[in-house]
């Protein structure tokens, strides 16, 4: 065994928390222990025909043609009939899909499943009169209104593939996007509410179509009732191209579609300049959103009220605030703003406001939630919540163990999510009411999912091993490739072992199988001949009881190879000093050793993050390195980079003089 895997265990050892499955919350689980036990073509076959209600049953489960699979084959179905059409038809009218909060305090809607059909049909009819039509391509370009579901149901209806584009988006990102996939009609909204400040959605949209000659039109809904102009023939109001269209669910009925037809392409960075449009198909996608959603949340559709606090411009919003929770028969809550608007505990009024009994987010918000302390929390009664779930990047132990002590009371299950854009459903993943939790541990593959870790030359790598995360098997919701890009494709997943797919993660299994990610393996820096993951070390750091939130990244070294640069933000109140700085390092080492000891710790007020909230670790290598900036675009404030970059300078000079 070689040091680094000696040592990578010992770490993965140092956490020994366990939380089993409350009793009563087990006995009463969708996914008991025996849902393990049936096959991976047993496990599809039964969730493709219990999940989903078909047009036409599907003949064959799926075919594999490495490295492209199809699922469901010889089915027809439609998306907006799973989510709205059926629940209406089976009684559920009355049933809230979504209770919408608005940013500006006291604006509040409840739409119900026959709400959502009657604006979904209205809409269509009007998408229809422009000419929108099976396989007419279309770019949302929205906040997070109700409109925004009601749009991408209806591109659904009528079997008309989109790409939702984020509304932090520049209009380049978008021209982009929309030139890519040969979007024909855009729509959009005036503005947007972003912590009390307008966003010119319709005039970055404006931008962009100068740029995509093809969108021919423009639907802009009226949200703050901002000024914006319009240009006559391309852009129309929302509520004038309903006005008069009918919602009678005949009038515009849903298209059968081919389980394999697009659904749409959700796009995503890569290490080129260019981002990928991925592939996700209809029925895989949809059996496998609703499949993970219905396990892994436990969702009981007549008793709980499920909050993903996402945006529906990323996959994690598509997957599991529109299409798995609707098709599930789920109330969620769908929130517009910001979590510090007006004050910090805005999150936990609306918990309390409609009784949230499962909420989903990322650790950079948990972390956020622990910096701002925990007595925002505290002004509200959270006893609804049973169940929180986390995705998006590695928890640290200690935003899990917070995020379950602070927002769970110490009893609730916390799910820790691992999937990609490219995956569209979560694939590993504990089972709330089946796995003992350990802090920082994805733990088990989803049933009908074969993970593995791998090393370098392609041989899987046994418990106490860490390596890459591969698939071995297709999976339903599973990309069908990089739009218009074959080579990249394959390039990019499939090239670095035989038919089998690469996610970039790194992982490591522990001696009971559980899997713990690593970040990505882009991330992992090697210091004198050790492997180090900057994850592992932000981890040890954020357990020291001052630090807010660190990211760590390597710089070259001539002696080490590389050397580790920490970026730490300190909690409200305390100091920076040379005494503390001496501190971390100390922490660190002790945390996991002498070798992961930073080089360099620059205290800095706030940490570069994209605009989903991840840290933008690329861009902190090139500042550690001195290096031109590369393209931060998709940072969400660009003025923290150069706040960091003199800090960084300070700390320099001040090297050199010592
Ligand atoms: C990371 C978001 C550790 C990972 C759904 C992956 C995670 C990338 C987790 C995909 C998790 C996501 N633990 N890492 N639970 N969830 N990641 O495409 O590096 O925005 O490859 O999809 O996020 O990010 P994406």
């Amino acid at each position: 065994m070689s040091t680094e895997t000696q040592h990578a265990i010992d770490t993965m050892l140092l956490e020994e928390r366990r939380y089993p499955p409350p009793e009563g919350f087990a006995a009463r689980a969708n996914a008991k222990a025996d849902i393990y036990d049936l096959g991976f073509e047993e496990f599809w076959e039964r969730e493709g025909r219990e999940r989903l209600s078909w047009f036409e049953p599907f003949t064959e489960l799926y075919r594999w043609d490495p490295p492209y699979a199809q699922w469901y084959l010889g089915g027809k179905l439609n998306v907006c009939f799973n989510c709205v059409d059926r629940h209406v038809a089976a009684g559920h009218g009355g049933k809230v899909a979504y209770y919408w909060e608005g940013e500006p305090v006291g604006e509040r809607r409840q739409i119900t499943y026959a709400d959502l059909q009657s604006e979904v049909v209205r809409f269509a009819n009007a998408l229809r009169k422009l000419g929108v039509r099976r396989g007419t391509p279309v770019a949302i370009y929205m906040g997070m209104v109700p409109e925004l579901p009601v749009a991408m149901l209806a591109c659904t209806r009528l079997g008309a593939p989109h790409t939702v584009v984020f509304g932090g988006f520049s209009a380049d990102s978008l021209a982009g996007r929309m030139n890519d996939m040969g979007c024909e009609v855009l729509i959009t909204q005036d503005e947007a509410w972003r912590r009390g400040s307008r966003v010119p959605l319709k005039q970055t949209a404006d931008e962009a179509m100068a740029a995509a000659p093809a969108v021919r039109d423009c639907v802009v809904l009226r949200r703050t009732g901002g000024d914006v102009p319009m240009r006559e023939g391309r852009d129309h109001w929302w509520h004038e191209l309903v006005e008069g269209e009918s919602d009678d669910p005949a009038s515009c009925p849903c298209e059968p579609m081919s389980s394999e037809d697009l659904l749409f392409l959700m796009y995503t960075s890569g290490t080129t300049a260019k981002p990928k449009g991925i592939v996700h198909t209809t029925a895989g996608y949809l059996c496998g959103v609703a499949a993970t959603h219905y396990y892994i949340f436990d969702l009981k559709p007549e008793e709980d009220v499920y909050w993903c606090a996402a945006d529906i411009g990323w996959i994690t919003g598509h997957s599991y605030i529109v299409y798995g929770p609707l098709c599930n028969l789920a109330t969620s809550v769908l929130y517009e703003g910001t979590p510090d608007y007006p004050d910090k505990d805005r999150w936990w009024e609306i918990v309390e406001r409609y009784g949230v009994t499962i909420l989903y987010t990322a650790p950079t918000a948990i972390r956020s939630h622990m910096k701002w302390g925990p007595e925002y929390a505290r002004r509200h009664d959270l006893s609804s919540l049973r169940l929180l779930g986390s995705v998006g990047e590695p928890i640290n132990p200690e935003a899990w163990v917070w995020y379950r002590e602070h927002i769970g009371s110490d009893r609730t299950p916390v799910v820790d999510t691992w999937w990609q854009t490219e995956t569209g459903m979560i694939l590993i993943s504990p089972l709330p009411g089946v796995t003992t939790l350990k802090p920082g541990s994805a733990t088990k593959p989803f049933p009908g999912v074969e993970a593995a870790v791998y090393d370098e030359h392609g041989n899987e790598v046994g418990p106490g091993g860490g390596g890459y995360l591969v698939l071995k098997r297709p999976w339903p919701a599973m990309l069908r490739g990089i739009f218009g890009d074959d080579e990249r494709y394959r390039d990019t997943y499939w090239s670095r072992y035989e038919n089998t797919y690469f996610a970039g993660d790194g992982a490591r299994i522990d001696r009971d199988g559980d899997f713990w990610l690593l970040g990505r393996v882009d991330d992992v820096m090697n210091v004198s001949g050790h492997r180090i993951s900057t994850i592992e070390v932000e981890s040890a750091l954020v357990d020291h009881p001052d630090v807010a939130e660190a990211a760590v990244c390597s710089r070259k070294d001539s002696t080490t190879g590389e050397a580790i640069v920490a970026y730490v933000t300190l909690k409200a109140g305390r100091e920076p000093s040379v005494k503390k700085l001496q501190e971390l390092r100390d922490h660190v080492a002790r945390k996991i050793g002498p070798i992961a000891k930073p080089a360099n710790v620059v205290f800095t007020p706030e940490l570069p993050k994209t605009r989903s909230g991840k840290i933008m670790r690329r861009l902190l290598r090139d500042i550690a390195e001195n290096r031109p900036l590369g393209d931060t675009t998709t940072l969400a404030d660009p003025a923290v980079v150069a706040e960091i970059q003199s800090r960084a300078a300070e700390e320099k000079a001040q090297e050199a003089e010592a």
